[in-house]
């Protein structure tokens, strides 16, 4: 009776804060297995971002609640945004559910699982559902605990884990007109800095080589918290406190803001060798008329002027970026900014959003709300040239050679995936005893979305040449 299924929906935080809970029930003794069918308890971690991602989630409890009536000892929670978001309001829909558990407070899943599970043993009549989604001071302090794959039920056998997520910052306090996240998430609260090098620091020792600092707006990290020192924000000084530990090869960061890139972020990228040349810039609109409805504080010209600082420091830079089309009132004139920005950027990645509603932030209920139809198509739009850029961007690669950070099989099981600098997915042949390793892969064919090359090791086994091999990843070339 104590299997735990978590499914996850949406972002890098959800899915962090997903194995922080996983962490927790392990720890008193639950199991968390693979398989939705074995399980006793199945939470659903969910996302409000956009309608559709709650629609998912709910269709999926609907169905979910079926599972219950033929067995009324299975437990089925609601966690995160949606629960955060509506509430016992969810209720209505979906009246079976016996949790719904907000973002703060993640950490009381253990224990409101161990009562609804004793109650059960003692035969007491399933009672009411546990709602629970009050603010707590505090909380961002509770996600730390790593579930690492090597710890998890897999077993001895498994891999070691390559890459973590760690969590820095939680909320947000930006108020974009159109973003559900500062009521979802609440208001902007950060780690201590001390906490965050330890916990990346331990990664480091259990094999971790690649850290992506996570936040909803990271950039803003410890602001409230910390002085800058000579020019320089908390952030980036976490920035450098990350990059001096051993082992860490790699930093990413999700998600910042472009007010966050003052001189002193777009010069850490000149000075830290493993902040990885990957950044996700946010634009959202390429109208200045747009941004300012938007709620967003820069310009068309001044993120430019971002892109242009970031690329004289690195060149070889890549760039993705978040685009909402349809906002309310985007004529066609705005879009054609837009299209315009997103052209000129030459874009590697981009999540392209049509603009949805969501109820209480203030584009809601503003004028002129843009049909279905014409979000398609500017969505298609911008798509299309999204495609050009990424096989052009591909094309620039073939013959050469990218470090790869080698994550693990792929879902063939014949191959391996890893991630370039510039997180594109490479799949090649390679060995088990080059997970975690930094190698050179020389790349010989790309489609848009992934790279296929060959090591370009002598002496590593390959799978059929089963040479004596010893692994080299000192000798990398930075790339
Ligand atoms: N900084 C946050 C942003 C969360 S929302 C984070 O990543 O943690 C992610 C993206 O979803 C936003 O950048 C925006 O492009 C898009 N988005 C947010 N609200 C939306 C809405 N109401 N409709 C469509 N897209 C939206
Ligand atoms: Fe949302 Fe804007 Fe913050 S997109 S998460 S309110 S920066």
């Amino acid at each position: 009776m104590n299997r735990v299924f978590i499914k996850t929906y949406g972002c890098q935080m959800n899915e962090r804060d997903s194995e922080a809970v996983a962490a927790m029930l392990r720890a008193r003794g639950y199991r968390i297995v693979a398989d939705e069918a074995d399980c006793d308890i199945l939470l659903l971690n969910t996302c409000s971002v956009r309608d559709a991602a709650e629609q998912k989630a709910i269709g999926k409890a609907g169905y979910l609640q079926k599972r219950k009536k033929k067995n009324p000892d299975f437990i089925l929670g609601i966690l995160g945004c949606m629960a955060q978001n509506r509430g016992a309001e969810l209720l209505e829909k979906l009246p079976d559910l016996d949790l719904i558990i907000g973002t703060q407070k993640f950490h009381q899943v253990p224990g409101y699982l161990d009562n609804l599970r004793a109650a059960r043993a003692a035969g007491v009549p399933v009672g009411e559902t546990i709602v629970d989604i009050a603010e707590e001071a505090g909380s961002q302090n509770t996600i730390r605990d790593h579930v690492l794959m090597q710890d998890a039920d897999a077993g001895a056998e498994a891999p070691p884990q390559v890459s973590a997520f760690v969590s820095i910052q939680q909320g947000c306090n930006m108020d974009c007109a159109f973003c559900i996240v500062p009521k979802t998430r609440g208001d902007e609260r950060s780690r201590p800095m001390d906490e965050i090098v330890a916990e990346c620091r331990a990664l480091a020792e259990r094999g971790v080589r690649e850290i992506t600092l996570l936040g909803q707006i990271v950039t803003s990290y410890g602001r409230r918290d910390y002085v800058h020192t000579d020019g320089v924000s908390p952030f980036v000084q976490l920035l450098d406190r990350v990059h001096a530990l051993g082992g860490i090869e790699r930093i990413r960061f999700t998600s910042p803001h472009p007010r966050g890139f003052k001189d002193d972020l777009v010069e850490a990228y000149g000075r830290l060798p493993k902040l990885c040349g990957y950044v996700h810039l946010p634009m959202q609109s390429g109208s200045n008329r747009i941004l300012r409805a938007m709620n967003r504080p820069y310009t068309r010209e001044r993120y430019r002027e971002i892109v242009d600082a970031l690329r004289a420091v690195r060149p070889d830079m890549y760039f993705s970026t978040d685009i909402i089309v349809g906002f309310p009132g985007e004529t066609e004139e705005d879009f054609a900014q837009t299209r315009e920005l997103f052209e000129a950027v030459n874009y590697d990645m981009a999540y392209i959003f049509k603009y949805s509603v969501r109820t209480g932030t203030p584009a809601a209920t503003m004028a002129d709300q843009v049909s279905e139809a014409v979000k398609e198509s500017r969505n298609q739009a911008l798509l299309d040239v999204l495609e050009r850029n990424s096989v052009r961007r591909n094309a620039t690669l073939l013959g050469h050679v990218e470090e790869v950070l080698v994550d693990g099989p792929d879902k063939t099981g014949r191959r391996f995936t890893g991630r370039t600098r510039g997180n594109r997915v490479a799949v090649f042949e390679a060995n088990s005893r080059l997970i975690g390793q930094l190698v050179p892969l020389k790349i010989d064919r790309a489609t848009p979305s992934t790279l296929y090359g060959e090591l370009v090791l002598i002496g590593v086994e390959s799978p059929e040449s089963r040479v004596q091999s010893r692994t080299l990843s000192a000798s990398v070339p930075r790339l």
